[in-house]
C-alpha cells in the first residue's frame, strides 16, 4: 500500500471548495496578498516571500508533486508568509476567492499552447480578462511573461480589447523580480523572453 506523506503546514487545503473565500481563511488575517499563478516548482515564489517577507504569497498549482515540493521548501526555509493552494488557476480566481484581495498577480511561462487548435487551452481568453479584472485590488496589477511570442501578443490583444487594463511601464530591473529557472535556461540560449505588466483600470 502507498504511504501517503501529509501535506506541510504551507500547503492551504479549502474546507469547502464551493464558497469564496476571504484572505483571513488563507493567511489567518485579511489584507492584500500576491498570488503566483501555476507557481510549478516554486523557485519564483519562495524567492519572493523572502524578499518581501512584509507582503503574503499565494502559489496557485494543479500538480500535486509540484505543490508538496514547494511546501516543503517552504517549511526548511521558515518561510511564514507563503502558502500553497491544489486547484485550478480559473477555478481558483473565478469562484474561490472573494473579489478585490490581489494586489499582484504573477502568470509566468504558461503553457502557451502554441497549436491553433489547442489555443481554447489557454487561460488567457476575452472571458477570462473580467475574472482577472474582478479578483484583483484597485491599481492592482497583472504581471506576464512568455517564451512565446504569439501567445504575448495575443495576451496583449485581449487586455488592449477587455478596456480593463492599461500598460504599466517594465524595464528589467526596474523593481526585485527573479528569473525562474526556466526563464535562466531559455534566455543562455539566447531566446527573448517577453513581458508585460498591466494595471486594472477603475
Ligand atoms: C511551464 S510551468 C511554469 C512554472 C513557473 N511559473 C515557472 O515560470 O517556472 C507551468 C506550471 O503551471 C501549472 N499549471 C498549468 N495549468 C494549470 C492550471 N490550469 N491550474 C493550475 N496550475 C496549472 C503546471 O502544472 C506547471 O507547474
Amino acid at each position: 500500500m502507498r504511504t501517503l506523506i501529509p501535506m506541510t503546514e504551507p500547503a492551504f487545503i479549502p474546507e469547502d471548495y464551493f464558497s469564496a473565500l476571504a484572505p483571513s481563511e488563507i493567511f489567518g488575517e485579511d489584507g492584500l496578498f500576491e498570488v503566483d499563478l501555476g507557481c510549478g516548482d516554486g523557485g519564483f515564489l519562495l524567492q519572493m516571500a523572502a524578499h518581501y517577507p512584509e507582503r503574503r504569497f499565494l502559489g496557485i498549482e494543479r500538480l500535486l508533486g509540484r505543490v508538496r515540493g514547494v511546501c516543503s521548501r517552504a517549511a526548511s526555509r521558515g518561510l511564514d508568509n507563503v502558502k500553497v493552494c491544489r486547484v485550478e488557476s480559473r477555478y481558483f480566481l473565478e469562484w474561490l476567492l472573494r473579489p478585490g484581495w490581489i494586489s499582484r498577480l504573477h502568470y509566468l511561462f504558461p503553457d502557451p499552447w502554441p497549436k491553433e487548435r489547442h489555443h481554447k487551452n489557454r487561460l488567457i481568453q476575452d472571458d477570462f480578462m473580467p475574472v482577472l479584472h474582478r479578483s484583483l485590488a484597485d491599481g492592482g496589477e497583472f504581471l506576464f511573461k512568455t517564451d512565446h511570442e504569439e501567445y504575448f501578443l495575443w495576451v496583449l490583444d485581449r487586455a488592449e480589447r477587455s478596456g480593463l487594463f492599461r500598460r504599466g511601464n517594465w524595464e528589467e530591473g526596474d523593481f526585485f523580480y527573479p528569473k525562474t529557472d526556466f526563464q535562466l535556461q531559455w534566455e543562455s540560449m539566447g531566446k527573448p523572453t517577453y513581458f508585460a505588466r498591466f494595471i486594472k483600470r477603475q
